[in-house]
């Protein structure tokens, strides 16, 4: 069959197929710890799940209207007021499949084919593949672990050029779980409003931030909330992964293009599903609270971890769930070790290079586990690496 000229383009996230490479490793019996998937370990909280439950019985089996409930659109509004630092509307707000539809409709919505696009390296895959699909150019900004996994605003200035038409931010950061500071985002809103640009700012982990560490959303600096698109959801902060639901605060200007994109693509996302996303937002939240003091005790648990293995770096981070360390002292690269700690070690990790051609030097570890399973994990990763170094695993890159 000839597929499309333009399925040449697309590009995948890893943490699929390597999750379905270690469930067949699993299905020949080995045993593996699952450190590679970027996801809450938590089931969703009860009073949601009942929310839904109830929704389904009472006739909530229809579809909805194309942006999302009415219900769900104002606890948007509410929360993002609240939490964000400016002025939501529900008509800003529309409900998608995932977070991902954000960022689709964004791409499909603003770019077109030869226009330039700024992505963090490393960073999501997909915002990089989503670029290449629709005829575009992804240009990485190097996220380095010395700027303390922030993004350099000198450096970013200088990749814009008459073809860039949108700057892609995600703070706290997948995978690295780098948080952007405010006069960080000053700065990136200053390059906005002088190139005439639009910024697309993925906030799906806002919530899961350490050490009173504050968010701040760039749509809320002045003059932002025109340019910006929030992409935000219940995946991460209320372990909803397999609801699929997101959504997008967008500028007045962009109000119908999202509208437009919804009815072509999903007509609306589950109404079920948005009637319990409306008790996850206003029901008690203690449950989320839970969730981000023990992701800190775990983060804490991994990188002290790490940090004692010989060859090992890790950042502490400051959001997210995941660990981003420099393993070049083991003398492998983080491709060969991701690689050898499935086979050898039962481990699995995922390869920096999953994320974009600066992470060479790096595995991507989620703590989306048990602290019994994580130090299960470290042992095995100390032990490899120690037996590695026996046998003389190369040199260091
Ligand atoms: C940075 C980032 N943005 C967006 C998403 C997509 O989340 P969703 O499950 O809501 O589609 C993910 C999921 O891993 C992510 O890491």
């Amino acid at each position: 069959m000839r597929l499309a000229t333009r399925m040449t383009t697309i590009g995948t996230e890893s943490a699929f197929e390597v999750s379905a490479r270690a469930r067949a490793l699993e299905a020949e019996g080995h045993d593996i710890i699952h450190l590679q998937i970027g996801e809450p370990d938590f089931d969703t909280p009860a009073h949601v799940r009942e929310a839904a439950k109830r929704a389904l019985d009472a006739g909530a089996t229809h579809y909805a209207p194309f942006p999302g409930i009415p219900d769900l659109r104002e606890a948007i509004a509410e929360d993002a007021t609240a939490r964000k630092g400016f002025d939501v509307t529900p008509e800003r707000v529309f409900v998608t499949v995932g977070g991902k539809g954000v960022m689709l409709y964004a791409i499909l919505g603003l770019v077109d084919p030869g226009d330039e696009v700024i992505v963090p390296d490393p960073g999501y895959p997909i915002y990089e593949s989503l670029v290449r699909f629709v005829g575009a150019s992804p240009v990485p900004v190097p996220i380095r672990m010395a700027n303390d996994f922030r993004l350099d605003v000198d450096e970013l200035a200088s990749l814009i050029t008459p073809r860039t038409r949108m700057i892609v931010i995600n703070s706290p950061a997948n995978p690295t779980g780098g948080v952007l500071t405010r006069a960080d985002l000053e700065r990136i809103a200053a390059l906005a409003e002088e190139h005439d640009l639009t910024v697309l700012a993925d906030e799906i982990y806002g919530r899961i931030l350490y050490d009173g560490t504050e968010h701040v959303s760039i749509a809320s600096l002045p003059g932002m909330a025109e340019r910006t698109i929030v992409l935000d959801g219940f995946s991460k902060t209320f372990a909803m992964t397999g609801w699929r639901l997101g959504y997008a605060i967008v500028p007045p200007a962009l109000v119908k293009t999202y509208g437009q994109l919804i009815i072509n693509t999903i007509s609306c996302a589950p109404t079920f599903a948005q009637v319990g996303a409306v008790e996850a937002l206003r029901g008690p939240q203690d449950d989320v609270d839970a969730m981000v003091v023990e992701f800190r005790a775990r983060r804490d648990l991994v990188v002290d971890g790490l940090n004692a293995i010989p060859g090992v770096r890790c950042l502490r981070p400051s959001g997210a769930f995941y660990a981003f360390p420099d393993v070049s002292g083991t003398g492998l690269s983080g491709a060969e070790l991701a690689e050898r700690l499935l086979h050898e070690a039962g481990v699995c990790v995922l390869a920096g290079t999953a994320f974009g051609g600066v992470g060479t030097r790096h595995i991507r570890i989620s703590y989306a586990n048990s602290r019994e399973n994580l130090a299960r994990a470290l042992e095995r990763i100390g032990g490899f690496v120690g037996e590695a170094a026996a046998a003389g695993a190369g040199t260091t890159r």
